[in-house]
């Protein structure tokens, strides 16, 4: 799909996280629509290394670059000889995903220096290079604040969603101070979609409860989750937000989601519908003190200035993902 009028082809782009969900994807997309940009992607990949959460440091995998034909370049956003071996490119366009994306990591030096100082160094690049800064904040700047989250209005609650908010203070420093330049951040919502599955236990609840379903269980919602509504955003809708990115009315943050709230519920059901199910639903105590009940997205901003327009329905980019799904079932997570 081509969604606006900018030839990415002959260009060069960086993209940083290009062997994780968000990353991969934009990779692909450049790759199958614009034979002729050079792409590159930077990312750590995986290591056995883990939080003391139990999860990965990492989830970028090589499996989700399979079939990727662009430059590869291993390298960790803390480690400024690794951001070095960029400069052997002039980029017209970096999308920065890379990030510590497990909003349940507490070590505050950690995410810190993962997603914040490296963004200088990273702006820094795009300024010396004139390069379009297209990064990835978060919803997770939001908080627990009431619906609809609006950008201006946040209150970040863990590490993760500070760490965001403080890149997108960030970027509106450097861009009112480099008036010509072109820096947006995206709020992403919840992302669903192929190419997630390395995340494991931080993927979707569109993959989870549908592994579980294929297991032939009861899937696993806490209680009252028909009332838990969260602005849940196909990958496709994600990539059309950072496409249309590169052609801003107005540099800033913007939100991503479709700004219609859907249950988990809704999630179950429409899964089962799809994989002809009839499991019911197995409810569970939430175990969680203010937990977000209910997100979603003022997206009036991101329509008006990046011509954003979310296509995707809950029940269209479930139906899509569930061959995907099917694939993906019982496949090993190393
Ligand atoms: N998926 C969502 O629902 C969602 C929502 C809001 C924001 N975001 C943001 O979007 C971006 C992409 O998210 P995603 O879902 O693709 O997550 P992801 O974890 O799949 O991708 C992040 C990538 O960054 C890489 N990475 C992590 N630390 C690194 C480091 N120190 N050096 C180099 N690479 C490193 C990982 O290996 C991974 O490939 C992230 O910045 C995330 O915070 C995602």
């Amino acid at each position: 799909m081509i969604y606006n009028d900018i030839n990415f082809n002959q260009k060069t782009i960086l993209i940083t996280g290009g062997a994780g969900f968000i990353g991969s994807n934009l990779a692909f997309y450049f790759q199958d629509n614009y034979p002729d940009a050079k792409v590159v992607v930077f990312d750590c990949f995986r290591s056995e290394s883990t939080f003391t959460n139990g999860n990965l440091q990492s989830f970028g995998h090589y499996k989700n670059l399979i079939g990727f034909t662009g430059d590869i370049v291993c390298g960790n956003l803390i480690n400024k000889a690794d951001l070095a071996l960029l400069d052997d490119y002039k980029f017209d366009y970096i999308f920065h995903q890379a990030a510590i994306s497990d909003t349940r990591v507490y070590d505050q030096e950690i995410v810190m220096k993962t997603n914040v100082n490296s963004f200088f160094d990273l702006l820094n690049k795009a300024k010396k290079d004139d390069d379009v800064m297209i990064y990835a904040s978060s919803a997770a700047t939001y908080g627990s604040l009431p619906s609809p989250q609006t950008v201006g209005k946040e209150h970040p609650e863990n590490p993760y969603g500070y760490s965001k908010y403080a890149m997108d203070q960030i970027a509106y420093r450097y861009a009112r101070e480099n008036p010509g330049m072109t820096i947006v951040g995206l709020k992403f919502f919840n992302v669903y979609g192929p190419r997630e599955y390395y995340k494991a236990r931080t993927s979707s609840m569109v993959i989870q409860l549908g592994h579980q379903i294929l297991d032939g269980k009861a899937p696993r919602l806490f209680e009252g989750s028909d009332q838990i509504l969260r602005d849940f955003i196909n990958i496709d809708d994600v990539v059309q937000a950072n496409i249309k990115a590169c052609n801003p009315k107005q540099n800033g943050t913007y939100n991503v989601g479709t700004g219609t709230p859907r249950s988990f519920q809704d999630i179950a059901d429409i899964l089962q519908a799809e994989l002809a199910t009839d499991l019911g639903t197995e409810y569970i105590v939430n175990p969680y003190d203010g937990y977000q009940m209910h997100t979603q997205a003022d997206i009036t901003m991101s329509r008006e200035y990046l011509d954003f327009d979310p296509i995707t329905s809950l029940e269209a980019g479930i139906k899509t993902y569930i061959p995907e799904i099917k694939r993906l079932h019982g496949e090993p997570l190393d």
